[in-house]
Parts: structure tokens; sequence; C-alpha cells
């Protein structure tokens, strides 16, 4: 199956970017077809609210968003991942939630995956990993599993945790 798995953290080799690549470990070696796109890597900007998506189906804006788009389409499995900032996702995945606007009536009937990450225990990464999967769910798509990559601050503490075994099973469990 596709699987896409859009990463939110700014940070390169960070504890969401290892999360993700245990997922695709697992995923892979169960025969799925995974990208992962991070979005640091994008150019994405911000919605205008003009609406000109409307009545068009695209947007005005000529960024990478188009391309991530139809990837989105084409995907059966969809992964989200993300850094834990203020309690919620990060800025550069919620710029990337808003711009799904003009396709967002096609983007449902995905398994899809929810991985957060964050200094705090699960009671802080709760609203992270809420925000998410309501988001998922109001597109249509069923949310399989939540990966909580919690007490993790500096880069690489992830290496070793439950969360790792987790993300990769998820992925080795894709069906
Ligand atoms: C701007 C900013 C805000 C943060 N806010 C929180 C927070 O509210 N709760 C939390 O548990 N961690 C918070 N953190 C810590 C990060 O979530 C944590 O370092 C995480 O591992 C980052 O993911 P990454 O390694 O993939 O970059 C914050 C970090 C930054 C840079």
């Amino acid at each position: 199956m596709k699987v896409l798995i859009i990463n939110g953290s700014p940070r390169v080799n960070g504890n969401s970017d290892l999360l993700c690549d245990a997922f695709i470990r697992g995923a892979e070696e169960s025969g799925n077809q995974v990208e992962k796109i991070s979005l640091r890597e994008k150019e994405v900007h911000s919605c205008k609210a003009c609406y000109a998506c409307f009545k068009t189906g695209s947007c005005v804006q000529k960024d990478d968003m188009a391309e991530i788009l139809q990837k989105l389409e084409e995907a059966k499995v969809l992964v989200l991942a993300s850094p834990t900032y203020f309690l919620t996702m990060s800025g550069q995945m919620k710029v990337f939630i808003d711009r799904l606007l003009p396709k967002w009536q096609g983007l449902g009937g995905k398994e899809a995956y929810v991985i957060v990450t964050g200094h705090d225990g699960k009671q802080g990464l709760k609203r992270n990993v809420e925000d998410l999967a309501l988001i998922l769910e109001n597109l249509g798509d069923s949310v399989r599993k939540t990966i909580f990559g919690e007490h993790v601050w500096q880069k690489g503490e992830v290496i070793g945790t439950k969360a790792m075994e987790e993300a990769y099973l998820a992925g080795r469990n894709i069906v």
C-alpha cells in the first residue's frame, strides 16, 4: 500500500524523525511503499483565506503544496508526526493542515496514524494527539494508532524507548 508520512518537525534527525523512520522500517518490511515528507524541506505558505479554491479546486499559491496534495490523494495510509509545541502541533504542521482546504473533501477513507513527541509525559502530549486525530477524523480517515514519544527533549532521546518499538510495530502491522 502507498504510505505517506508527513513530519512537522523542523529538527533534522530529531525524535519525530526517528519515530517516523522506525515506522518506515516496519512498513517497508511488510511490503508497503513508503514516502516521508519533511515539511521543513518544503515551501508551504499559510492559507490566505481567499476561498478561490472553493471555485477552482486548487490554490492560487504556487508552492510545494500542490505536489503534496497529489501524494495525499494517492496514499492509502497517512501518518501525521509532530513535536509538541506549546501543548499542540508545530506551526509547520498547522500551516500544512490549513492548506488542505482545496481538497479536504477528497482526503477521507485512509488508515491513519499519529506520532507525537515532547518532553512532557502522555498527559502533556494529549492535546497534540487529540488535535491531530480529530483533524484526521474530520477528513474522514480512521485513526488506527497513536504513538507517544514522551519524555524526550534533546535529539535522539527517543532511541531505546518503547515508542520506537511501537512505531516500528505500527508500520509492520499495516493491513
Ligand atoms: C517552541 C517549542 C515549544 C515546545 N513546547 C513543548 C510542550 O508544550 N510540551 C512538551 O512536552 N514539549 C515541548 N517542547 C519540546 C519538544 O516537543 C521536544 O523537544 C520534541 O522532542 C521535539 O521534537 P523533535 O526532536 O522531532 O524536534 C517544545 C519545544 C519547542 C522548540
